[in-house]
């Protein structure tokens, strides 16, 4: 792994003309959602930094965009990650390996490499399922894990819905779904992205190779009670959503802590209408759970929602529980894992708490996965970062593997 001056300020260069784009000044993070100005600001980057080099781009039936060396084609090797972010995320989870992809061709075209099978740059859409609520939609859509008919009814916060979204952007919301020709061109798929721990930091090392994607999905929890006054209603005379979304929170900390390895999550709740001196007529809460296997997942979500059923029948409120998405725990693939270690050497090997498209297409396609070293251990955050050393090594560590698979 050797890095030219070049290459370091290359994938910096590419990251520094992003930086601004979404980011939240007051609150320092990024936020940057499928078709919003800044995700389209991100795709323009994208394309053209695709033409400086040459390579050609088309936006598949799923709102991916792909950009070619030398053109579409099959048993390509394909490498990429995702312009979408978490609201007030990061500035790498997603775009740091599709940076990298760029500098890596970069790299590539001044050493003179030709090469024998297509390779591709990916970025798939709405990764983080923010928006629309649907983690991996673009990846999901393309195999076929995500329902079309599902996804084109699915609203955003403001009730527009995806089939609404993907025409105003020019797209046919009517060729979403699975997309076996797409899909069918990609013969290996390589995702880099920034570590989302403190594993690499603690080990005073820069880069690592993915070994298995936790089993996750996300449940939207629905309470309903009596809105009411807050000072007119005697403290006996109440039915407060409120208190089982609160036990929902609590329950699922004191039963993912009773699971080795696994975790659940209550980061986002909805209190309605949402005064101050309001009983709250409605809460919707979504939970987060995931864990080593998918028996784990499903025991965890159904005791959580048991605590929650509880709460809510004691203060007389209704609940009602919706799984909105479920991704299997996976293992990367041996093999590819084992040919990446080969060539960028002798790396840690670690687990992903963290869900991604290389989870998705991992089904469909032998697929591995890169970690760069982030030293705050934080992501989904505004405090998540690589070192400008950290994400060059990455890039060249990138380029060799590019070359190694798509090379003679
Ligand atoms: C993706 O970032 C996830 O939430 O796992
Ligand atoms: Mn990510
Ligand atoms: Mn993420
Ligand atoms: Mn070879």
């Amino acid at each position: 792994m050797t890095n030219s001056a070049s290459d370091l300020s290359d994938i910096n260069r590419l990251l520094g003309a992003i930086d601004d784009v979404g980011r939240d000044r007051a609150n320092g993070g990024w936020s940057r959602h499928l078709f919003d100005g800044a995700e389209r600001e991100l795709r323009t980057w994208f394309t053209e930094e695709a033409g400086r080099r040459g390579l050609a781009v088309e936006t598949d039936r799923n709102a991916n965009l792909w950009a070619w060396w030398p053109e579409p084609g099959p048993d390509a090797v394909v490498t990429g990650s995702h312009l979408d972010s978490v609201p007030g995320g990061g500035p790498y989870d997603g775009p740091l390996g599709i940076a990298a992809a760029f500098a890596a061709v970069g790299r590539l075209r001044e050493r003179g490499f030709v090469p024998e099978r297509p390779l591709a740059i990916v970025a798939f859409a709405e990764e983080e399922g923010t928006r629309f609520g649907l983690p991996c939609l673009g990846s999901g859509l393309m195999t076929g894990s995500i329902n079309a008919d599902l996804a084109r009814r699915a609203r955003d916060s403001e009730g527009t819905t995806l089939a609404d979204a993907v025409a105003a952007a020019g797209l046919a919301p009517s060729e979403l779904g699975a997309d076996p020709q797409t899909l069918g061109r990609i013969g290996r798929f390589v995702e880099l992205h920034v570590e989302q721990g403190r594993a690499l930091a603690d080990r005073d090392r820069p880069l690592a190779i993915a070994g298995s994607i936790l089993g996750h999905g996300r449940w939207r929890f629905g309470f309903r009670g009596q809105g009411n006054h807050a000072g007119a209603t005697g403290m006996d005379d109440r039915s407060d959503p409120a208190l089982p979304a609160a036990e929902l929170v609590l329950a699922a900390r004191r039963i993912a802590k009773s699971v080795p390895g696994a975790r659940a999550t209550v980061g986002r709740l909805h209190p309605r209408p949402g005064g101050t001196n309001v009983i709250a007529s409605a809460v919707d809460a979504w939970l987060d759970a995931r864990a080593a296997t998918d028996t784990q997942v499903r025991g965890l979500v159904e005791q959580i929602s048991a605590a929650a059923e509880h709460a809510a029948a004691e203060e007389g409120c209704s609940l009602d529980v919706v799984e909105e998405s479920f991704a299997e725990a996976v293992h990367l693939d041996s093999a590819l894992s084992w040919r990446l270690g080969a060539t960028i050497g002798d790396v840690p090997r670690l687990d992903s708490g963290a869900g991604h498209d290389a989870g998705v297409l991992c089904g469909h396609v032998p697929t591995a996965m890169m970690f760069v070293r982030n030293p705050t251990g934080v992501s989904h955050s505004p405090e998540e970062w690589a070192e400008p050393d950290d994400r060059a090594a990455g890039a060249a560590a990138l380029a060799d593997v590019l070359a190694e698979l798509a090379g003679p």
